[in-house]
C-alpha cells in the first residue's frame, strides 16, 4: 500500500506539472501548524525564484487543479505562498480500510531484501551482565524485529565475548583455590568429569575477586596472561575448563535473556573466529597490506580526508598474541564465509566507534570484505544515573541485570497490587511485563547514541511517555471491547470505518495512518526510538478520543460499529508496535 505522504504527493506533483511547473515542487509535508491543517506544500515558493512570479499565483494555479479533487476536504493558498491541505474524512476513512484489510496495516515486505547480520548483546562470558549489555540487547532486538518486519532476512548474533583474558585470570584463581583438580595435572588428556567444577555463583564470584587481586599482584597477572596464552594455544586441561565455563555461563545467559524477551538466531563467540587467524594474517602479508611497526603487525588504515589521527589496525602483538582487532576482523572473514552477508551492523558502546572505524577501514581496505558490504556501527551511549554519572547500585557496584529487573518489577508490583485485590500469581505476571516494559522503553524512547538518565519513577509511572502507559492504553481498548462485547454484542470484523465527525476522532485517524511512513523511517535510520515517538502520540490520540466519545451507550449503531472497528484497528496497531519494541501487554494491570 503506498504511504498516505506518497499519494498526497502524486496528487499534488500532477498539478504542478498540469500547471506549467517542474512537479518536484509538488512535495507535500506533515503540517508544522496542525492547528491550521493537517499537511502542507511549500513548493510554490521555491518555484518563485526560478519562474519568477509571485508564490502566491503560482499557488492558486496549482490549487484550481486540486479543488476539483476529492482527496480535500479544504485546501487554501496562504500568504506569501502555502498551500495547506485538510484531508476528506471519507478519504481517511478508505486509507484506514484500506490498512485494516492489509497484511502488515499495508507495509509491504521490502522486494530486495538483504541479508543482514546483527551484532548485538556482546556478553563476555563469565562476568555478569550488566547494564552496559543490557542496552545493546534492547536496541539490537528491536532493530532486528524492525529490520524482518520490513521483509529483509536477519541474523542477530550474539557474539559472546569468551576468548579474552578473563578466561586466564578465572584459570589461575581456580588453580590457586583448587589445585587439585584433574584439570591442572600435567598429565590430563582430556577426558573429564560432565560435571562442572563450579556454580555459576562461584564463577561470578570468582572473576571479579581475580581481576582485582591481578591490579595489585603484577605476577598474578602474569600468571593468568600465561594461562591465557596456554588455552590458546590448546591446552588440553584448561580447553577443558574453558569449556565448563562456557556451558555453566551461556546456559544463564540464555535464562537472562529469555527474560528480557532477547532471542538472537545465533550464539556465535570470539572463539569460533580463530580458525580463521593464520590464513588471514598470511593473506595481509602477502598482499603487503601490513607492516611490521616496532615489531607488531599493523595495517595503516588513515585516509587523506581525516581531521582526526586514525591510528593504525594492530593485528599482532608484537610477541604474536592476537588482540580483540584481530578477532573482529576475523570475525567478518567467518561471516562472510558463513552468511555472505549484504550488511552487518554492530550495536555496541559508542566508546567503541573509533575502534570500529579502524576495523571497518581495515576489512575494506584490505579487500577481507567487498566494498559494497555495508558496515555500520551504531554506537549507544551510557545509561546513568540520576547524578549524571554510570549507573550504579546503591552500594556503588556495577548493577547486575537481575537485580535491576528484580527491583523494578518489584516497584510495579506494588502498584499493582495497591488499593485493590488482586491474586498474588496474577499481579507477578502483569508487573514481569509491565516492569520489563519500563526498562526497555525507558531505554528505546530515546535515541540509541544519548545517554540517559535511569530513572525508576519516571520509567514506572503509568502517566506520560513510558512503557506501562503504552501498555496501559492497550489494556483500556480490551476492556472496553470486552464491555462492549458483554454489554451490546457480538464484533464484526468485517465493519467499515466511516468518516470522522469529531475533532478527537480524526486526530485519532491522522496518527494511525501515519504508521507505513513510520516504520520505513525506524527501519532505515535504525531508530526503534520513531517507534515509541509513534505510540506515544497514537496512545494520546486515542486517550483524548475516549475521553470525548461514549462508545458503549451510543445510540447510532452504524457509529458505534465504525468506532469498535477503529479502536481495533488501533489496539492491533499498538500491539504490532510494542512486538517491535520487544514486549507484552498484560490482558489487565
Ligand atoms: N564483548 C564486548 C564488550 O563487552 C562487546 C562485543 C561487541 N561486538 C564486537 N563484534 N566486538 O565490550
Amino acid at each position: 500500500m503506498k504511504k498516505i505522504i506518497e499519494l498526497l504527493n502524486l496528487e499534488v506533483m500532477e498539478a504542478f506539472e498540469k500547471a506549467g511547473y517542474e512537479k518536484e515542487y509538488g512535495a507535500v509535508t506533515l503540517s508544522n501548524r496542525s492547528d491550521l491543517c493537517q499537511y502542507q506544500c511549500n513548493g510554490a515558493l521555491a518555484a518563485a525564484k526560478k519562474y519568477k512570479k509571485a508564490p502566491i499565483m503560482i499557488a492558486n494555479e496549482v490549487l484550481s487543479i486540486l479543488e476539483k479533487s476529492s482527496t480535500f476536504k479544504e485546501i487554501k493558498a496562504i500568504m506569501p505562498g502555502f498551500i495547506n491541505i485538510i484531508l476528506q474524512d471519507s478519504f481517511l476513512a478508505d486509507y484506514l480500510n484500506g490498512m485494516k484489510n492489509a497484511e502488515q496495516f499495508g507495509v509491504e515486505k521490502t522486494k530486495q531484501p538483504l541479508k543482514i547480520v546483527i551484532d548485538y548483546g556482546g556478553p563476555n562470558v563469565a562476568k555478569p551482565l550488566h547494564v552496559g549489555h543490557l542496552r545493546s540487547a534492547i536496541i539490537g532486538e528491536s532493530i532486528k524485529r524492525i529490520a524482518k518486519f520490513a521483509g529483509h532476512e536477519v541474523i542477530g548474533d550474539v557474539h559472546l565475548g569468551d576468548w579474552g583474558l578473563q578466561m586466564g585470570l578465572i584459570i589461575t584463581e581456580l588453580k590457586k583455590r583448587t589445585p587439585d583438580l584433574v584439570y591442572f595435572d600435567d598429565t590430563f588428556t582430556g577426558e573429564y568429569p560432565e560435571e562442572p567444577p563450579f556454580t555459576i555463583s562461584e564463577l561470578e564470584e570468582i572473576y571479579p575477586f581475580a581481576n582485582a587481586y591481578s591490579k595489585e599482584h603484577p605476577e598474578y597477572r602474569e600468571e593468568a596472561m600465561n594461562a591465557t596464552f596456554l588455552l590458546q594455544s590448546g591446552k588440553p586441561g584448561y580447553m577443558a575448563l574453558w569449556n565448563h565455563i562456557l556451558n555453566v555461563s551461556i546456559s544463564d545467559l540464555k535464562k537472562n535473556y529469555e527474560k528480557l524477551n532477547v532471542e538472537f538466531d545465533l550464539w556465535k563467540k570470539e572463539s569460533d573466529a580463530q580458525p580463521y587467524i593464520p590464513d588471514m594474517v598470511q593473506y595481509l602479508k602477502d598482499h603487503n597490506y601490513a607492516r611490521i611497526s616496532e615489531g607488531a603487525l599493523v595495517v595503516d588504515v588513515k585516509e587523506e580526508t581525516d581531521t582526526k589521527e586514525i591510528p593504525p589496525c594492530m593485528i599482532l602483538k608484537s610477541d604474536g598474541a592476537t588482540l580483540y582487532n584481530t578477532t573482529d576482523l576475523a570475525t567478518i572473514v567467518e561471516r562472510k564465509k558463513l552468511f555472505a552477508p549484504d550488511a552487518i551492523l554492530y550495536v555496541v558502546d559508542k566508546r567503541q566507534e573509533l575502534y570500529f572505524e579502524q576495523i571497518f577501514r581495515c576489512a575494506k581496505k584490505t579487500k577481507l570484505i567487498d566494498e559494497t558490504v555495508n558496515l555500520t556501527f551504531l554506537g549507544f551511549g551510557t545509561m546513568n544515573g540520576k547524578d549524571g554519572k554510570p549507573f550504579k547500585t546503591r552500594d556503588g557496584g556495577v548493577m547486575r541485570l537481575e537485580k535491576l529487573i528484580q527491583e523494578i518489577t518489584d516497584a510495579v508490583y506494588e502498584k499493582v497490587m495497591s488499593n485493590r485485590e488482586m491474586d498474588q500469581q496474577e499481579a507477578r505476571e502483569i508487573a514481569g511485563k509491565v516492569g520489563l516494559a519500563a526498562i526497555k522503553y525507558g531505554d528505546l524512547s530515546n535515541q540509541a547514541s544519548k545517554d540517559y538518565i535511569f530513572d525508576l519513577e519516571r520509567f514506572t509511572s503509568f502517566e506520560g511517555n513510558t512503557g506501562p502507559y503504552i501498555l496501559y492504553t492497550i489494556v483500556r481498548i480490551k476492556s472496553i471491547l470486552n464491555k462492549y462485547q458483554t454489554e451490546v454484542g457480538k464484533i464484526n470484523q468485517d465493519t467499515q470505518i466511516l468518516g470522522a465527525d469529531s475533532d478527537s476522532e480524526r486526530e485519532l485517524m491522522l496518527a494511525l495512518v501515519k504508521f507505513n511512513e513510520m516504520i520505513e523511517n525506524a527501519y532505515s535510520e535504525n531508530a526503534p526510538h520513531k517507534v515509541c515517538q509513534y505510540i506515544y502520540d497514537l496512545s494520546n490520540a486515542f486517550s483524548r478520543f475516549y475521553h470525548d466519545t461514549k462508545i458503549i451507550t451510543e445510540n447510532n449503531k452504524v457509529k458505534q460499529n465504525s468506532w469498535i472497528s477503529l479502536i481495533c484497528l488501533t489496539e492491533d496497531i499498538l500491539n504490532t508496535c510494542i512486538d517491535l519494541l520487544g514486549l507484552e501487554a498484560p490482558e489487565r494491570m
